[in-house]
C-alpha cells in the first residue's frame, strides 16, 4: 500500500481500525494504533445529540487522545446538515475534541433506530441531503487554523440487490468530501453474508478521478483477504472490523504481510490476557470500575478465544464485576 493524503493529513501506511460501537474505546483504539493502524475513529455519535443535549452525554463515546493516538477521527452521525454544524462547532470549543484530526460522517449503519431517523445508510436514498451534510461540515471546520477533512463511511447499498452506488459515491466526492470508505455490504445484510469487492470496485472507480483517497472495508481477517481486497477493488486504504476485536495484533500481522516482511508470532495466552488487562485499565482511568467491567464484558471473550478453557472462562467474563475478579478469572485459562 502506498501512503495517502487525506486533506493534509499524510497517512503512511493506511489500514484503520474501522469504528465499531462499543468496541472502539479510546484504549483499545489507542492499542490499535500501537499496533500499525494509521488512526482508529470513535464509534458514531449523534450531532443531534450533541447539539440538543450538549456534549456531555456524547463525551464519552467521542473521547480521543491525540497525544496517545496520533491521527484522531470522531465519527457522527445525523440527518440534518445544521445538526452537523452545530455538534462540530461544539466539538470545536471543547478542550482536547477540537484538537480531533479528521471528523467522519456515517452513512452506512443499517440499524432501523437509526435508519428510521433518515441516518447512517438511510442517507444513501437522500443523496441531496447527504452532500449537503458534506458541504456543511466543510464549512462548519473551513474558520479553524488547520484544514480538518471531512470523511464519509458509507456501504455498496440500501437495498438488497443493489451492486455499489457510483453515483452516490461521486455525490460524495462532488460535495467536497476527502475520502470515502465503503464497506462491501448492503444495508438489509447488516453484517451477514459475503461483503463485495466488486460492488465497492464499482465505487472505487466512480470516483477515481477526483483523486481523493478510497478505503475498503469488509470481511478482511488475514493478510491474503487484505490482499484481495486492494486487488480486486483497487482501494488505496483498507479498515479492518470484526477481525481487530481482541485481536489488536491483526494490524502488525497484515502490514507485515503486505510488506512481505516476516511475521510476528501470533501471541500466546500470557500476552492476550495482558492486553485484555491493559484495556480493561484503559476504560478505568474514565468510567467507575463497575461501569467499564459491565461494558468489558462482550469484548473480553475476544481475546481468550480458541484458547483451551476458554469456552467456560468466558461466561464467567460475563458475569464479573471488578477488576480483580477479571484478573481471577483469567487465571483459570
Ligand atoms: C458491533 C459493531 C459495531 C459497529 N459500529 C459501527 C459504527 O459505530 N460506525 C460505523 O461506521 N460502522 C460500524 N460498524 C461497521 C464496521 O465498522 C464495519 O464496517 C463492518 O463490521 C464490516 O467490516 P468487517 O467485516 O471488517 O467487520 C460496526 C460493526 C459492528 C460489528
Amino acid at each position: 500500500m502506498k501512503s495517502v493524503k487525506i486533506g493534509d493529513i499524510n497517512i503512511k501506511k493506511p489500514i484503520s481500525l474501522s469504528p465499531m460501537a462499543g468496541i472502539s474505546s479510546l484504549p483499545f483504539r489507542i492499542i490499535c494504533n500501537g499496533m500499525g493502524a494509521a488512526y482508529s475513529p470513535t464509534e458514531l455519535v449523534s450531532a443531534r445529540s450533541i447539539r440538543y443535549n450538549g456534549i456531555e452525554k456524547s463525551l464519552r463515546y467521542m473521547r480521543i487522545s491525540p497525544e496517545e493516538e496520533g491521527i484522531t477521527a470522531i465519527q457522527l452521525f445525523g440527518s440534518e446538515p445544521d445538526d452537523f454544524t452545530a455538534a462540530i462547532d461544539t466539538i470545536m470549543d471543547t478542550p482536547v475534541l477540537k484538537e480531533v484530526s479528521i471528523i467522519d460522517i456515517n452513512m452506512g449503519c443499517p440499524v432501523p433506530k437509526v435508519v428510521k431517523t433518515g441516518s447512517g445508510s438511510a442517507l444513501m436514498e437522500d443523496p441531496q441531503k447527504a452532500a449537503a451534510i458534506v458541504r456543511e461540515c466543510k464549512k462548519a471546520v473551513q474558520g479553524l487554523p488547520r484544514n480538518v477533512p471531512v470523511t464519509v463511511k458509507t456501504r455498496t447499498g440500501f437495498n438488497a440487490d443493489d451492486k455499489g452506488r457510483p453515483d452516490f459515491a461521486k455525490t460524495l466526492a462532488d460535495a467536497g468530501c476527502d475520502m470515502i470508505c465503503v464497506h462491501g455490504r448492503t444495508r438489509p445484510q447488516m453484517y451477514h453474508g459475503e461483503s463485495s469487492n466488486e460492488a465497492i470496485a464499482v465505487m472505487r472507480e466512480a470516483v477515481r478521478e477526483y483523486g481523493i483517497p478510497f478505503y475498503a472495508n469488509g470481511d478482511i481477517t488475514d493478510t491474503a483477504s487484505a490482499k484481495k481486497m486492494i486487488e480486486q477493488t483497487g482501494c488505496d486504504g483498507i479498515m479492518i472490523g470484526r477481525a481487530a476485536r481482541g485481536n489488536p495484533w491483526i494490524f502488525e500481522q497484515i502490514l507485515a504481510g503486505l510488506a512481505g516482511t516476516e511475521m510476528p508470532g501470533y501471541p500466546g495466552a500470557v500476552e492476550r490476557k495482558k492486553m485484555l488487562i491493559r484495556e480493561l485499565e484503559g476504560r478505568l482511568k474514565y468510567l467507575p470500575e463497575d461501569v467499564a467491567v459491565r461494558e468489558f464484558r462482550s469484548v473480553m471473550p475476544f481475546y481468550i478465544k480458541g484458547l483451551p478453557g476458554a469456552a467456560a472462562v468466558k461466561v464467567r467474563l460475563c458475569s464479573a464485576t471488578g477488576i480483580d475478579e477479571v484478573k481471577e478469572i483469567l487465571d483459570l485459562v
